[in-house]
């Protein structure tokens, strides 16, 4: 474009002032109108609201008051009975134990074969104290000291429940504290949680994405209908709201920690919106792609920060050896919207996502009073650029784009997917592969990454010592991915998903209208059993360079169902060589999005019948994807050589067998299949 002159610049910026900072100040005047809380607002913004209030110290139950949000607590267990607000005088379902509404519990068992089997502990607190009160803001603790002389049915932690209530604030914020001191029993713990049950009567309507809602089957609704393969997923009665017809299953709601940041229910009468906001993820096991529940029916809202879902038991925290641990879960911020006439899901919906924003744009906080919550100034920053290397691809370094890059506890490459115990922290690169990781917790971490569209896993050399205030920036990173010889052949894509796999269409009869668009076709109940229906008695064969994997590959590599048993499959993939380098090895490389009791063998031109397998895996994962219609569990690469022996000029047949014939949910999701011809020289 033409430059200016200076003389029309000017005019430019005159019409400028006149047409546009009139739109800024209505701008400005609609946000002042509609005050979005802020938890970085100053006293003097806080002024116009009344102070926070404390009653009831002394009795069953305390109450914390700002004028907007009432919370009553019982003293000193710390379960919240009841949250008022906005007319409603409890959001939770007060037809529920008082120990039933909304509450933090763990998941503990004895290791070993002479455990007792999971018990649930809902951190009973023993000690109730006040923080911190002032006008504007009130922090309250409901504690418990394990004793090693309790007998062996309290579970052997410490717990320090929290609760904040800020002046101004239409909603409250909580976090506890976990601590093991050194030689205390060892145990296992699968699971700590944050539950809210809310009112039944009030709350139908359910979201956790812009596609993600819906409304929602009773629990009514669900006691009529039939348990389908667990008790989880039910088949709801024909008499249904059609709406809500089809299956019922929690984890049909499931969400990748790095996309689970807000979600929660709406009543329409009175329009309150309830919503659970997890402003960061570092408190959570397992990093960016670990998968959660979120809201279910019930009406349930959870914050999950350890689990075994979509992982298996390789994601319980083991204590051994005594071992000590002190780790915070949390803040959550559980904010509380309302509206007035019409149908206003979608106008609640947007302002808990704006105010997700403004939560992690606040993040870390500096109001929890904890010492073991440290504030901003108390955390440092990594700062770098990723780049790959594969000379197979390009001759120049390339940009690791959209990578997920992370600090987490020191550990062997890809081992932040298992981790359990300590903080993660993580962030995604730019396109020229520029990454910056603020708020990390001072300590030791190793960093990791992974690239989308590039197989395996990177992890920095040294460990990062992170200290408070420190501002770390790294050299130029190079990630080298498993790479050996030229692309032959490749089906799908590495990106820890089976996604862009032939999804099904359900049976008819399971279908359910899951999102406003019908996306995460995955997500429906039952398609493990498609593949029997579309290969009744030929298992699925993929010839390269005709077939596509979006509509020829199944999703999932399950087993036949053959009147009431499960047969193993074996998969052929057909494909072309020229002429065979016999000197050379070639690899085989197979990506695992999820891997649940499977055992998949490979042959290359040999009969899976009457000869031996070239390569197999061991009997691998229990993450359950298949089942809980998660699209990925567990990451698994292998990496096989194929000696040239074993290929031929022209037609070549692949067999991949996955043979552990146990159940429905048997067998691997795929991520990304290669082929590598020998190396080049230069
Ligand atoms: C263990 O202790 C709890 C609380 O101190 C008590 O209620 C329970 O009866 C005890 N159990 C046994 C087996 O002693
Ligand atoms: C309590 O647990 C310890 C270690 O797990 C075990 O040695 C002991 O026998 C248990 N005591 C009782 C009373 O069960
Ligand atoms: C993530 O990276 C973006 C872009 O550099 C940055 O603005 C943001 O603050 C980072 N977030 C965290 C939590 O590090
Ligand atoms: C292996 O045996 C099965 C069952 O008898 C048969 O269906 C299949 O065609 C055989 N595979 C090959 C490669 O011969």
């Amino acid at each position: 474009m033409e430059k200016l002159g200076c003389k029309k610049q000017w005019h430019l910026v005159f019409w400028c002032l006149v047409l546009v900072l009139p739109l800024f100040l209505i701008a400005e005047c609609s946000v002042t109108e509609r005050t979005r809380w802020n938890p970085a607002s100053t006293s003097e913004q806080l002024r116009s609201f009344p102070p926070v209030k404390l009653h009831g110290r002394h009795d069953t139950h305390v109450v914390l008051d700002n004028g907007l949000v009432k919370l009553t607590l019982g003293n000193p267990g710390g379960m919240l009975t009841s949250i008022e607000y906005n007319g409603m005088d409890n959001i939770l379902e007060h037809r529920n134990k008082e120990t039933d509404r909304g509450y933090w519990d763990v998941i503990w068992s004895e290791p070993g074969e002479h455990g007792h089997g999971n018990i649930l502990s809902g951190l009973h607190g023993t000690s109730f104290q006040v923080i911190g009160e002032d006008d504007n803001q009130i922090e309250v603790s409901f504690s418990r000291r394990w004793n090693p002389s309790d007998n062996n049915s309290t579970v052997p932690l410490n717990s320090d429940k929290r609760y904040i209530l800020k002046r101004g604030c239409p909603g409250f914020y909580t976090y506890t504290i976990l601590e093991r001191l050194e030689g205390w029993r060892d145990i296992n713990l699968p699971a700590v949680r944050l539950a809210f049950k809310l009112q039944g009567s009030r709350f139908h309507y359910m979201a956790l994405s812009d596609d993600r809602q819906r409304t929602m089957a009773s629990p009514e609704d669900r006691r009529a209908g039939k348990v389908l393969g667990y008790k989880e997923a039910v088949l709801l009665p024909d008499s249904v709201n059609p709406a809500i017809k089809g299956v019922d299953d929690k984890y049909q709601y499931s969400c990748d920690n790095k996309d689970n940041r807000v979600h929660g229910w709406i009543s329409s009468d009175p329009q309150v919106g309830f919503w659970v906001i997890t402003p960061s993820y570092e408190y959570r096991s397992a990093g960016p792609v670990k998968q959660e529940l979120t809201s279910h029916t019930g009406p349930t809202s959870l914050a999950v920060f350890i689990s075994g879902h979509y992982s298996g038991k390789d994601l319980n925290v083991f204590f051994r050896d005594g071992e000590p641990w002190k780790k915070v879960f949390g803040p959550v911020f559980v904010y509380l919207n309302s509206g007035s006439g019409g149908d206003n899901h979608q106008t609640l919906w947007q302002d808990a996502k704006e105010q997700m924003l403004v939560e992690t744009q606040s993040w870390p906080y500096n109001f929890p009073l904890s010492k073991d919550f440290p504030h901003a100034h108390q955390r440092g920053t990594v700062s770098g650029r990723l780049m790959v290397r594969d000379r197979y691809i390009s001759r120049e370094l390339i940009p690791a784009r959209s990578a997920y890059v992370g600090l987490a506890p020191p550990g062997e490459l890809g081992s932040w997917q298992k981790d359990t115990k300590g903080y993660q922290f993580w962030n995604q690169t730019d396109d020229e592969g520029n990454f910056l990781i603020r708020g990390v917790r001072a300590g030791n971490y190793n960093l990791y990454a992974w690239v989308d569209g590039v197989i395996g896993d990177y992890k920095y050399e040294t460990d990062i010592q992170i200290t408070p205030g420190s501002e770390i920036r790294l050299a130029d990173l190079v990630y080298h991915p498993p790479r050996n010889g030229p692309t032959l052949w490749e089906i799908g894509i590495p990106d820890r998903s089976a996604a862009e796999f032939f999804v099904p269409d359900p049976d008819p009869k399971l279908k359910t209208r899951l999102s406003r668009s019908n996306s995460d076709k995955f997500r429906q109940y039952g398609l493990w059993a498609r593949y029997t229906d579309l290969y009744p008695d030929q298992d699925l064969v993929y010839t390269i360079g005709s077939s596509n994997y979006k509509k020829d590959w199944f999703f999932a590599h399950v087993n036949r169902r053959a009147n009431d048993i499960y047969e193993p499959t074996t998969w052929q993939i057909i494909f072309h060589l020229g002429n065979i380098e016999y000197t050379g090895t070639y690899t085989l490389r197979i990506a695992l999005a999820s891997a649940n009791g499977a055992h998949v063998k490979v042959w290359m031109n040999r009969d899976p019948n009457t000869t031996r397998r070239l390569f197999s895996t061991s009997l691998v994962g229990r993450d359950n994807a298949i089942a809980r219609h998660g699209i990925h569990g567990l990451y698994w690469l292998y990496s096989v050589d194929i000696p040239a022996s074993y290929l031929q000029s022209g037609r070549n047949t692949m067999f991949l067998q996955q043979s552990s014939p146990s159940s429905p949910f048997s067998g691997v999701m795929y991520d990304y299949l290669r082929l590598e011809g020998p190396p080049r020289s230069s």
